[in-house]
């Protein structure tokens, strides 16, 4: 919870209250504190850059401008997944040569952005996209330096909607395959091979999986370089976890000297890509009680902010910790009830059965930990325009992305040219009929 932290009874990021920022506002909100991610960047990069690794952040996780230039400003690169993402990293700040293109399913088109914005490296997951990202670079008058993303076969223990790095997940090239890419890479004129790259899931707690598919890394590097092939560049991926139910995630420490133990001695330069990580616990949804419902077996808080604004919990089953804006009495009662919001499915449900202090309609609460795959992930299903979000920076807070309207959300419709007046179709049906 370290975005969050309540003050005088009433919850603050960093030195703002949230009662302040839901009237200015409203509801829902995500609120992000940039001095969190300050922090969790500073934890991340004593730990990394010391042994020369530098930090990509994975934009998927949060990638708000605001949030992108704050990371961006702390000397962070970024790891992006699309053309939208490459666009909204350069217009955050993020210099082209600190930018890794990763992904398994690449457009012609946003193959031709990358090369064309000078991008540091492509991360690569298949022979076909070999040959597209070499025929693009043709077309462009360009060479690629291109990483070959592997898939180690290690099980990263983690949900298996977000494990990335078993053998039957979709992820990269076989690590027996790797040789062939390589020296097919290699034969490609418009190509340079440069480096590998590798990520085996996200919200990793056990750092075990990281030292076994790091030491498969190692010894495929050993095997390409026997074979004469000039390996530079180690891209290890993200996946580090935080403490959704306030357990300690992984000791950053103990990562780096693992790191160091075994690719450090490659001469390779090293480079990793977190998103949770860093945004994580700087962000929550403020959401505000619209009704209690007492049922016969169980209490509903049913909240005004819904499953669109916070799929995870309907996603993944994910937890995530609720609170109450205003601190409860020491001395309070707490009973159990069903956190949910107001869309239309049963899945709409963020937690069950949590046991909270009394709440009442108009009191605000906070989903904490919603500042990685919150936002990025929201939709606008049963027309619920996205919600704003605010960036909190000490004692100030700025919106730094307007709530959306409902007539912005219909406004990219149309109807077709048959439906356009419904009086005119009548007629016409009259007419002819
Ligand atoms: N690099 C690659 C190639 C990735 O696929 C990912 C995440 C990352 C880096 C960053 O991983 P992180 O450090 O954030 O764990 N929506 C899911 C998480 C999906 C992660 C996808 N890939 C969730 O809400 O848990």
């Amino acid at each position: 919870m370290t975005g969050f932290h309540y003050q005088h009874g009433v919850l603050h990021a960093d030195d703002v209250a949230l009662p302040a920022i839901a009237d200015a506002v409203g509801t829902p909100t995500f609120v992000y504190a940039a001095g969190a991610i300050e922090r969790n960047w500073t934890r991340l990069a004593d730990a990394l850059t010391p042994l020369g690794v530098g930090i990509a952040y994975a934009l998927k996780a949060n990638s708000n401008q605001a949030v992108i230039a704050t990371l961006a400003r702390l000397g962070a690169g970024a790891d992006v997944v699309s053309g939208g993402e490459l666009t909204r990293a350069l217009a955050a700040g993020v210099t082209a040569d600190r930018i890794v293109f990763s992904g398994v399913g690449k457009t012609a088109d946003e193959i031709a952005q990358a090369l064309k914005a000078g991008i540091h490296q492509l991360n690569v997951e298949s022979i076909p996209e070999l040959d597209l990202i070499d025929r693009v670079a043709g077309e462009v008058g360009l060479r690629a330096q291109v990483a070959l993303r592997v898939n180690p076969d290690v099980d990263a223990g983690t949900h298996a909607k977000i494990t990335t790095g078993r053998k039957d997940n979709k992820f990269g090239i076989d690590l027996e395959d790797a040789a062939a890419a390589w020296a097919r890479a290699a034969s490609l004129p418009n190509l340079e091979p440069v480096g590998l790259a590798v990520h085996i899931g996200s919200q990793l707690l056990d750092l075990a999986p990281y030292r076994a598919a790091y030491r498969r890394l190692a010894d495929l590097v050993n095997a390409l370089r026997a074979q004469g092939q000039a390996v530079t560049r180690l891209d290890l991926g993200g996946g580090l976890g935080v403490g959704y139910r306030g357990e300690t995630g992984p000791d950053l420490e103990e990562y780096a000297a693992l790191v160091h133990a075994t690719v450090g001695g490659l001469g390779c330069s090293l480079m990793v890509e977190p998103g949770r990580y860093l945004v994580a616990d700087a962000g929550c949804v403020l959401t505000r009680v619209l009704f209690v419902k007492e049922g016969g077996a169980r209490r509903f808080i049913i909240l005004d902010a819904g499953m669109n604004d916070l799929l995870r919990p309907a996603l993944y089953d994910a937890f995530h910790a609720v609170v109450p804006v205003n601190q409860a009495p020491p001395n309070a009662t707490l009973h159990p009830a069903d956190i949910v919001g107001p869309v239309c499915e049963t899945g709409d449900t963020f937690a069950k059965a949590r046991e909270l202090p009394p709440l009442e309609a108009g009191d605000l609460v906070a989903l904490l930990h919603a500042g990685a795959y919150g936002a990025v992930m929201a939709s606008t299903y049963n027309t619920r325009p996205l919600a704003a979000e605010v960036l909190v920076a000490g004692s100030k807070f700025e919106t730094v992305r307007l709530r959306q309207t409902v007539e912005a959300l219909l406004s990219a419709e149309r109807l077709p040219s048959w439906l356009e007046s419904p009086g005119d179709h009548g007629q016409r049906r009259r007419s002819t009929g």
